[in-house]
């Protein structure tokens, strides 16, 4: 199909492309969605089923509730850590096919679900859905855009997350009178179902396409997604740089890629140890503390979720003007200080009149520094800092790491604030907040406007600067 066909050439773009990312951008609905209606739909869970057993044990059920809601990110985890090399082996396109059906029949069995064990066997399914889907989402898009605008295409992913969790609260809120928790839980299909059906009219990664040798197609993909002229060059590009084997994790340790693997893991892990998601999930519990009544502090939450999505916009707008550093700088050097004040007012004797709004504005605020920093940026920088031969494998590899993130922090937050109180435990996330300021104003790179490829090549020159091997050497590549 010529771009003429396909949409308006703008640039070096062809509007087909802003197509592409929306839809491909459904995968962060998934993602968000999943995060966000589990508080809402546990509070009726626990009138339907009997907590006490499992498996025919009898347990505590706050364990049981523990498992319900973890579930997803074990499931994630997993799903995770086999969807990088999967997006290798089949495909970004087909693996987005993939998710969409697992989180479809995970949605399923969980609305259907006649026993707590098999609505946490549905958790688990809808977990490696997300799982499949925070890997391949961001890939996808960042391998389909052109340079110029890639970071605001990659941070729709982003926007769709906050958005997700945003429906998720409202849907929770909508469903609450009746408590119809199978319906918060099995509406996740009807954005899988939209997701599947549009993917199959998606065209294939150029990248992957070339590396798999199909350049024909590659070519193909590209007609469709940028002007006339752009079509050969960035082909050629892509042909300099890409070579025919996609590697191992072996490759991923190699010296020369090393620094980007530590600072995917440490964007990854940071993203998580400075606190998100204990506002996602325990937003509710931290208002009240600041004196909300019970459906003041619901309300107060879909507050919450606004502002991530409004900031998020924020950040689509902004992060291939500006871009990756002066965002992700200055969302943590607020975050650290949001993370600072929360501590203090928490720490005073009562949280009424003025204090409590305080503790709420601060609190908001620290969602707002967290989009237009951290929260998009660590998703575009890990589809954008790997070579092409280890792309799949590395940001399957980060984001298990984000996930267990995740998994650990909402796992011992109750506990910490038995510890530490809740003040020490924002002054914890305060202090791993700085600590990251510090890490990325000293190892993230600036990759605003470059290709994917010359990131590459900067990578590769930089390392025989500094005397470090380059295991894929060139030569490696045969023509097709
Ligand atoms: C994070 C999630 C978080 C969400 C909140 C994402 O970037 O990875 O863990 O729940 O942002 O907006």
């Amino acid at each position: 199909m010529s771009s003429t066909q396909t949409g308006a050439a703008t640039g070096d773009r062809n509007s087909f492309v802003y197509v592409v990312a929306g839809l491909a951008a459904l995968n962060g609905l998934l993602f968000g969605f999943d995060t966000g209606v589990i508080s809402g739909a546990m509070l009726y869970i626990r009138q339907t089923f009997e907590l006490t057993t499992l498996l025919g044990f009898s347990v505590n059920p706050s364990y049981v509730e523990g498992v319900i809601v973890s579930g997803a990110m074990i499931g994630a985890i997993f799903g995770a850590a086999l969807g990088g090399r999967l997006a290798d082996r089949l495909g970004r396109r087909r693996l987005i096919l993939v998710g969409a059906v697992v989180f479809f029949i995970g949605s399923l069995i969980m609305a259907v679900a006649p026993t707590v064990e098999i609505l946490i066997l549905g958790r688990i399914i809808d977990g490696v859905g997300v799982g499949f889907a925070s890997v391949v989402g961001p890939l996808y898009i960042s391998e389909i855009s052109p340079p110029k605008i890639r970071g605001s295409l990659v941070s729709l992913n982003q926007l769709t997350i906050t958005s997700g969790i945003l429906i998720a609260y409202l849907v929770n809120l909508a469903f609450s009178s009746g408590g119809e928790w199978r319906w918060m839980l099995g509406l996740g299909m009807v954005p899988a179902a939209i997701l599947f059906a549009g993917m199959l009219f998606m065209p294939e990664s150029p990248r992957w396409l070339y590396e798999q040798g199909r350049e024909a197609d590659a070519r193909e993909v590209l007609s469709r997604t940028r002007t006339e002229g752009r079509v050969s060059d960035e082909l050629e590009e892509i042909k300099e740089t890409i070579r025919t084997e996609s590697g191992t994790l072996r490759d991923l340790l190699a010296q020369w890629v090393r620094p980007m693997l530590i600072v995917g893991v440490g964007l990854a892990a940071f993203q998580q140890v400075t606190g998100i998601n204990t506002v996602m999930y325990y937003a509710p519990t931290i208002l009240e503390s600041t004196g909300f009544e019970d459906t003041a502090s619901i309300l107060a939450t879909v507050g919450i979720g606004a502002i991530n999505v409004v900031m998020t916009v924020v950040a689509v707008l902004l992060i291939d003007r500006t871009g990756r550093r002066p965002l992700l700088l200055t969302g943590l050097a607020g975050m650290t200080g949001m993370l600072a004040v929360l501590g203090a007012v928490f720490y005073l004797p009562g949280l009424s009149g003025v204090i409590g709004w305080v503790a709420t504005g601060s609190l908001m605020l620290y969602v707002a520094f967290f989009a237009i920093g951290l929260g998009p940026v660590f998703w575009l920088m890990i589809s954008e800092i790997y070579p092409m031969e280890v792309r799949g494998t590395a940001m399957g590899v980060v984001t298990v790491v984000n996930w267990a993130g995740n998994l650990i922090v909402s796992l011992t937050f109750l506990r910490l604030v038995d510890v530490f109180g809740q003040s020490g435990t924002f002054w914890l996330y305060g202090a791993f907040s700085l600590l990251a300021l510090v890490f990325c104003y000293k190892l993230v790179p600036e990759t605003k406007g470059r290709s994917l490829e010359e990131i590459e090549e900067d990578l590769r020159e930089t390392a025989v600067g500094n005397g470090l091997e380059d295991r894929s050497s060139k030569a490696t590549k045969t023509d097709d």
